[in-house]
Order: C-alpha cells, then structure tokens, then sequence
C-alpha cells in the first residue's frame, strides 16, 4: 500500500492559507481566488493522470505510468493485472503452438473445413498426400482442389459414419482412406490416412484364396466327374465300394462348393466397380420359390408375397446369389413341415427389402451378430449335414453392402427367424404403372 497522506498537504496548506487570509480580514475577494487556484491546480492534476492513462491503454505493453495518490494505487492495480493476462496468454499461445506444431507434424493429412467447405487450416501431410498448399489455398473451397468425383460426391454425402477410399491425388501410388470428423458446429476435420501397406497385403491375401481356389476346382472337377460315373455305373458291389464312392462323390461335392462360394467372396472382395443393370426382382423371386420348392421336395409350405413389381438397379447374378442363401438357408434350417414365406416389398422412405421368414428352429440372440462371419455356424454339425459351407451368409453382407443395402436378422428360438435384404431408395426403380395391382400368390409345395 502506498502512502496515503503526504499528496494532500498542498491542498492542506491551501486551506489553511485561504482561513488565514480570513482571519486576518483582507477580504472575501482574495479568499475566493485562492480557492480557486487551488481547485484548478487539483482539476489540472488528475487531467493530466486521467491522459497518461488513456496513453497507456493505448499502448498496455509500455511501461505502467507514475501516479499521485490514488492514481498511484490504480495504476499499481491495472499494471498488475495486465502483467498476469499476459502471463496466461503467453501460456496458452505456447500450448497452442505445440499442438499446431504437433498436428503439423502428424502423418495423416488433416484438413479443417468452414461450414460452407472451405479450408481453414491443413497440415504437412494434407499438402503432400493432397496436393494442397497452406500458403495459397486457405479459404478455398475444397471441391474446386480435389475434382475427384467420388469426392465430392462423398462430401455432399453429410454422413460422418462413412468413409472413402481413393488415391492420393497427388501421389497416386498410394491408397487413402478419408475420413470426416466433426469439430464444432461450423467446423468439420478431414482425415486422410494412407492405407496402402494395408490394400496390399489385403490383396495378397485375396489374390492367394482366389488363386488356391482356382487351382482346386479343376482337379477337384475331374475326380468328382469320375466318382459320378463310378456312381452311376452298373457294377457287383463286392466290399461296399459303391457305399465309398458314393461318400466319395458327397465330399468332393462339398469341396466344390467351397471353392465356388471362396472364389465368389473373393471376387466380390476384390472388384473395384460392379457393373449395374436393371434386374427383375419380381421375377427373380418366383424363380427363387421355385428352387426352394425343389431344394425341400415337398417337405415345407412355401408362399410368395409379392407387394411390389419395384425392379433393383443392381447385379443380378450378385442378387441371385444372395438372396438365394437366404432362402436355401431356410429351408435347410426348418424342420419338415414348416412354413417358409418369401416377400418383396417397398419400405418406408422409398427402399425395398426382400425377406425370408421360416418356422424353423431360430437362433440365439448371441449367435445373431457374428452370422455373417466366414465359416461361422451355429451348429457346425446341422451345417455340413445339410450341404452348408458357413460362407452364405458372409456373401450375402458383400452382395448387399455392395449394393449400399444392409442384412437385418430377426429370430426366436422355437419359432423361426427372418432374414430381410434391405436396400436404399436410390437403387429402387419404382414400379412403372403407378396403379399396378400386388400379386400375393400363396403356394403350397
Ligand atoms: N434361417 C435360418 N434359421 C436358423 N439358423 C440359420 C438360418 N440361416 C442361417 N442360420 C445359421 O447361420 C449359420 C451361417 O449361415 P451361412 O453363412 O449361410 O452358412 P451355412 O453354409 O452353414 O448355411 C448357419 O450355419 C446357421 O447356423
Ligand atoms: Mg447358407
């Protein structure tokens, strides 16, 4: 605290002056200009404080002026304060530096984007993998850098949960995978991670399944040839050997449609574009009942509800594939004498699903979300038994995820499950005549 009384005295002694000059009686006139020099020399003084402050605050970082009295005990006070906002902030300019620095230096490419996509802020891997540059493309909207069609398509897409693989436009031997990431509300963080290490050993492993696949089938192909024609030819059955052969044929059987479904995963796997076409769901479906009809040969009751003549834009042998596991699935999983209902329909919002209910003997609750798993069964035994490779259902999640549809599964054990094929708006074709009348058809095998 500083001194409080010595800046006083003057104005003291003025008044001690002004009652002297009373007490001596040389008149008001003479009091009253006293008393006013002394006002004006106190009005003059902290004018003079009040422009030294106002200089100041003008300036914060020069040194904090000399003050009188309280002026003094102000200026104290205000210089205090400015010396620890500026402590504080030389703290938080520091941390933010390191974390720029940081995030500069990352190896996945960030990228900040304004509300309306336009670029705050990237870092070191953005300019490289990106082929931006911190310099000159701030505040340039990130469509008109990165043309890519998939791109842009994928920005406008709005959905956080998705991500897109693509080359790095600027180095195109690598593979990236772009990921978006909310920051605020206007603020949206784009990642791109190079992923090409992964892609190759992905493809490795691909190309090695095909490749083993493919080399199996042909001489599996001629062994199987040649055990149906010892099968089927007239010979004496001395030690069982037709009882063998005819194992012989089953297992080579399985064998070859292992291959087929390993050879079609990794096709599905491995194809970078699907050619679409238009496919008859309709169609595909009565012809779906009619090989389920065959596969159960009268064992169950099959019924086709078909509620919309909606076609897919879509790959039809992909489609056919997938849908015909869930129906074989079915029948292969539901004692005889069941029911087995399969149904096309619109959705809400403008999607379709196909779906595939049975009466049959269901699934637990914690099998339901690793069915799509390769070679996952619930019951290893009752799968092979009944032809099962455990790669159907692992297809049908490609086939759909390929077609930006989605595989739901609904079960209670004791009273059958159902498996519906879920498909977006945008790959419907709705049907043509507007008034078209649904064709529930109810078959009995
Ligand atoms: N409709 C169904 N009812 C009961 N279980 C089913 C049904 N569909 C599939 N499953 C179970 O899911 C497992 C995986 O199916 P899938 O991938 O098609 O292989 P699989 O070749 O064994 O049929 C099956 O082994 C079976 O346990
Ligand atoms: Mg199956």
């Amino acid at each position: 605290m500083r001194e409080f009384w010595w800046h006083r005295l003057p104005a003291a002694a003025g008044f001690g002056l002004i009652f002297l000059i009373f007490l001596t009686s040389r008149g008001l006139v003479v009091a009253l200009s006293v008393t006013l020099l002394v006002l004006m020399a106190y009005l003059l003084r902290h004018l003079w404080q009040l422009a030294q402050l106002d200089a100041w605050l003008a300036h914060p970082d020069r040194q904090v002026p000399r003050g009188v009295g309280e002026w003094g005990d102000v200026f104290y006070r205000l210089g205090k304060m400015w010396r620890l906002r500026q402590d504080g902030q030389d703290v938080a300019m520091a941390s933010l530096e390191q974390m720029l620095q940081a995030t500069r230096s990352l190896p996945d490419g960030v990228v900040i984007l304004d509300q309306r996509d336009r670029i705050a802020w990237l870092n070191d891997a953005a300019e490289r993998y990106l082929g931006l540059s911190r310099t000159r493309d701030l505040g340039q909207f990130v469509y008109y850098l990165l043309r890519n069609a998939s791109f842009v398509e994928w920005l406008t897409l709005d959905d956080l949960s998705q991500s897109l693989r693509m080359r790095a436009p600027a180095k195109p031997e690598i593979t990236l995978n772009l990921q978006m990431v909310r920051v605020s509300r206007d603020q949206r963080m784009l990642l791109a991670h190079d992923i090409t290490e992964l892609e190759r050993v992905d493809a490795i492993r691909r190309d090695f399944v095909a490749n083993v696949s493919h080399e199996l089938r042909t001489p599996v192909t001629v062994i199987a040839g040649f055990l149906e024609t010892f099968d089927e030819m007239e010979m004496p059955d001395f030690e069982g050997v037709r009882k063998h052969v005819h194992l012989m044929r089953e297992q080579s059987d399985r064998i070859r449609h292992l291959l087929d479904d390993l050879l079609a995963l990794a096709r599905l796997d491995g194809e970078q574009d699907m050619k679409n076409e238009s496919v008859d769901v309709p169609g595909l479906v009565e012809s779906l009942a009619g090989e389920a009809r065959s596969l159960s040969q009268g064992r169950h009751e099959i019924e086709v509800r078909i509620d919309s003549q909606a076609r897919l834009i879509g790959r039809s042998q992909d489609l056919h594939s997938a849908f015909g596991n869930l129906v074989s699935n079915a029948v292969r999983y539901t004692p005889a004498g069941g029911r087995i209902t399969l149904r096309w329909a619109l959705t809400e919002g403008n999607g379709a699903e196909f779906s595939v209910r049975d009466t049959g003997e269901g699934i637990e609750p914690e099998h339901i979300p690793r069915l799509t798993e390769r070679f996952y069964r619930v019951d290893r035994g009752r799968s092979r038994a009944t032809g099962g490779t455990g790669l159907g259902l692992a297809i049908v999640k490609h086939v759909l995820q390929r077609h930006q549809g989605k595989l739901k599964v609904e079960s209670t054990v004791g009273k059958g499950s159902t498996f519906t094929a879920l498909l977006p708006a945008d790959r419907v074709i709705p049907e043509t005549a507007p008034d078209a009348p649904s064709m529930p058809e109810s078959a009995a095998a």
